[in-house]
Order: C-alpha cells, then structure tokens, then sequence
C-alpha cells in the first residue's frame, strides 16, 4: 500500500510540510524556531513528523562526537523514507544545516549523498533562497558563509509562543578552549546592537512575553554602544543592557547564558546584585578544578579565580543559585586533577549541572594532546561526578521546601486543573491553578519535591507566608 501524507491543501499554493529535528544547544532551539518562522512566508508550515514533511531539516550540534554520529544515523533513516517516497512518486528535501554542517560540509555530502541541502549556522537567512534555488536545479547546494549583522537583521522574530522566549544577543566565540569546536563552527564573536535586542524584547512583550533568556556561546562577552540619547553615552556591557531590558514593561524576568568566568565583570555582578528582574541563577561553567588542566584547556583563569568569583558573586546576590559545565578526562588529567574538580563542586555547591567526558573533536589542540584518558578512566570519574552533582541538585530542591517562590505559569499540567511553570532557579513547579493563570507570575509555597520538579500551591500575596 501506498504510504499517504496529508499535507497538502487545495489552492494556488500548495502547503508544505517542513520538519526540523534541533540537537545540542539553547542556540540551536532558537535557530531552528527562527527558520521556521523563515520558511512560512514560502508556504512551509511545521510538522510534528519527518513522515509529514516534505523538508527535513536536521539542525546539529558538533559539539561532542556522540552528537555529531547521531545525525548520521537519522540520515540513515531519513534515506529509507525518501526512497520509499521516490518510489511513490513523490519528493522529500533534506537539509543538513547547525555545527556539523559547518565543519563537515563537503564531508556530509560524501558520506550522506541523500542531503540535498547543507547550511551553516550564519546562512539559515538564505534558506528560502536556497531552497527555490534547489527546486530549480534538483543539485546540491553548500551554502555555510559567514555573513553574521545580515542573519541577525533576517532573523527577527516574528511570533511568540508562550510566556519565555530566547533572545539571540550574540554568537560566537574568541575564548578557543582547546576541546571545543564552537570557535571554528560559530566563528568570531559578534554582538547584535541594543536597538535591535531592545526591539525583539519589546516585540515580545507585546505579545505576552513575560520572561527572556539572552542568548550567545559568550553572552558576557556581549559589547555595544549605549543608544542614542543615553545620558552616559560610552560602551555597555551585559549588565547595562540588562539594567535597559529591565525597563520594557511586561518583562519581568530576565535571563542570559552561557557565561564565562573571564567576563564576570563588575558591572554585571552589580547588576545581578541591584537589579531584581534578573533572575538568582548563573550557568558559570569551569569545566575542571585542576590548575594545570585549566590551562591546557586555555581558559584563562585558575580554580581560586572561578570560586573567588562565586564568592562576589553571592556576596552581592545571596540567593543565587549556580549551575555549571564540566569535563572529565582531558588529556593529561590525573586522578589527583580530577579529585580537585570534586573539591570545586564541594566549595561552590551547584543547583543543576552538566558534565561530560571529553571528546576529542578533530580540528582543536585538545584532540592531538599526549596522554589520552582511557575510556574506561573517563566512564568512572564521570560517573563519581555525577553522583556528587545529584546530590547537591537535589539538597537543593529540597531546601526549597515551605519557601515561598514566584512561578511563571508556561503551560497545563498532567492533571486537570494543574499548571506548570518555573521558578526563578529554572525548577519545574506543578500547581493546582487556574488556566487564566497562564503567562502569569504568582507566589507558590513549595510543599514537595519529585525527582523532577517542585511541587507548590498557589497562595495569595496576603497569606502568611511562613
Ligand atoms: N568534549 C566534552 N565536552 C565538551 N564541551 C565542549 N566541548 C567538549 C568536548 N570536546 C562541553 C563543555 C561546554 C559544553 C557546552 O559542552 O562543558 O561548556
Ligand atoms: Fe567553547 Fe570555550 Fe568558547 Fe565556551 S568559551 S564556546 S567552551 S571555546
């Protein structure tokens, strides 16, 4: 039997389907939401399955090697689909766009000659393009220029979809740590002008937004000259953008990641402790403990710098609440090394964390190091990380018990009559509340935790909180 889609509408303009599968990071989500938002205008809408689509977009992450293999395999897969459909009569284009198809480009062509698309993470503006230019050919196309101002301008949102939203503030890196791709995938650091970030902030707002996270591989590293007619004038950093984001009414919560250590700079640790829009919780990645690894891994600072530094920081904001990024296992990592990234977490205390063993990523001055750590060695010390990590993730949720938090209600809950939303740490909080609560921000007192989440009740500002 013919395998059937019902994609298409009657009309001048046949509807497509267009499916896109995003891996790795909080800047892919917000690339691939962005594409879509491209791709309307050209008549694609979104669909919930690769089986619908008539474009697959994969948008990949490089950043490890186990994400980069996954989308090999879902070419795999992708492959069987569109022969079935070729032998159906119909098509299916398949684009390959993110990190890998910027560092791989040529290489995904030879090993899934099924692609027809390859575009890199500064060319998704040209996918309409791209794409007319596909039907017309029925070739490949390789499209990863950089051309970064001119994404930032095509790429503004158009619509909301619920009460948070990410805003791309930056991209790029210059920090080149020697296990990373992103430097070589994401190119040079790139800030996008307050005007443009103030726009979108406001944009959102207006249509409900009640909570933004700005987004860039190096958010602190966020640079641009104050608008025209400030008072001050001069250069802004991340905390005097915030402080002017803080302004727009309706935006109540503010957020940004990922940041690094080197660029925890003053203005911005006074603007976390002064300004109350933004929320009590840092992704302040240190990846290792070891003085001697952290300079091999190029980052710039020691492991006294990075828990010094979370000491300011809690100094001028006490209720922050940290997260981070580790490795384990880069090359020339001892036992001894690794045991002083454990006396790291033990002095910081984390409340969610990520960590990784390390993958040698071909092009970076990690993967030709000498003393390789074996897999196994890896496995382990990952596994001992963790389950320090556990620990303190849920010492924290539970010290969240009988505390008042403010929940930003996003969406229903399992149950009738629950709502989900978060808390300003980013726990999940499930409450008995009513729908006109969405996209609202109200006290909850925190009565249980789940492994995953927080569980609270509505109480009204007046109730005695204790
Ligand atoms: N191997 C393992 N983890 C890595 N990360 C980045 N590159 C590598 C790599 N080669 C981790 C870092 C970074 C996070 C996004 O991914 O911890 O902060
Ligand atoms: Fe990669 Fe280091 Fe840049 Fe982060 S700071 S994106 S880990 S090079």
């Amino acid at each position: 039997m013919m395998a059937t889609r019902q994609t298409k509408t009657a009309g001048p303009a046949p509807e497509k389907g267009v499916f896109i599968r995003t891996y790795g990071c909080q800047m892919n989500v917000y690339d691939s939401e962005r594409m879509a938002d491209l791709l309307k205008p050209i008549g694609y809408r979104s669909v919930d399955a690769p089986e619908d689509a008539d474009l697959v977009i994969l948008n990949t992450c490089h950043i490890r090697e186990k994400a980069a293999e996954k989308v090999y395999s879902e070419l795999g897969r992708l492959k069987r689909m569109k022969s079935q459909r070729e032998n159906d009569g119909e098509g299916m284009t398949i684009a390959v766009a993110g990190c890998v198809a910027q560092a791989e480009g040529a290489e995904i062509s030879a090993r899934a000659p099924v692609v027809d698309l390859v575009v890199g993470p500064q060319a998704y503006h040209r996918l309409p393009e791209l794409l007319a230019r596909q039907a017309r050919e029925r070739g490949e196309i390789l499209d990863t220029d950089f051309a970064v101002e001119e994404k930032f301008d095509r790429l503004a949102r158009r619509s909301a979809d619920g009460p948070t939203a990410f805003v791309t503030i930056q991209e790029g890196c210059d920090k080149f740590c020697t296990f990373c791709v992103v430097p070589y995938t994401r190119g040079a650091e790139v800030s996008r002008p307050v005007s443009a970030i103030a726009g979108e902030a406001r944009a959102l707002a207006a249509q409900g937004v009640r909570e933004i996270t700005l987004l860039g591989q190096n958010v602190n590293a966020w640079a641009g000259d104050a608008p025209a007619g400030d008072p001050q004038g001069g250069r802004w950093g991340l905390g005097e953008l915030c402080r002017f984001l803080a302004k727009i009414d309706g935006i109540d919560r503010i957020r940004f990641t990922t940041s690094h250590p080197r660029d925890m700079d003053d203005g911005l640790i006074a603007a976390l402790g002064e300004e109350e829009k933004l929320m009590p919780y840092l992704h302040l990645p240190v990846q290792a403990g070891s003085d001697k690894i952290l300079k091999a891994m190029n980052r710039g600072h020691t492991a006294e710098h990075y828990v010094k530094l979370i000491d300011r920081i809690r100094a001028a904001r006490p209720d922050i609440a940290i997260s981070g990024d580790f490795i384990v296992g880069f090359p020339g990592e001892t036992t001894e090394d690794f045991n002083e990234t454990l006396a790291v977490v033990e002095a910081v205390g984390y409340a969610s964390a990520f960590s990784f063993k390390y993958s040698r990523r071909p092009g970076t001055p990690g993967a030709v190091m000498p003393k390789q750590v074996a897999e196994n060695e890896k496995e382990a010390r990952l596994a001992e990380l963790q389950a320090l990590l556990e620990r303190q993730r849920s010492d924290f949720n539970a010290a969240q018990i009988g505390k008042v938090l403010p929940v930003l209600f996003e969406k229903a809950g399992r149950h009738e009559g629950q709502l989900i939303g978060r808390s300003p740490y980013l726990q999940s909080v499930h409450a008995t509340a009513p729908k006109s609560m969405l996209g609202k921000i109200a006290p909850a007192k925190i009565r249980d935790v789940t492994p995953n989440a927080l569980a609270g009740a509505l109480i009204s500002k007046d109730e005695d909180a204790a």
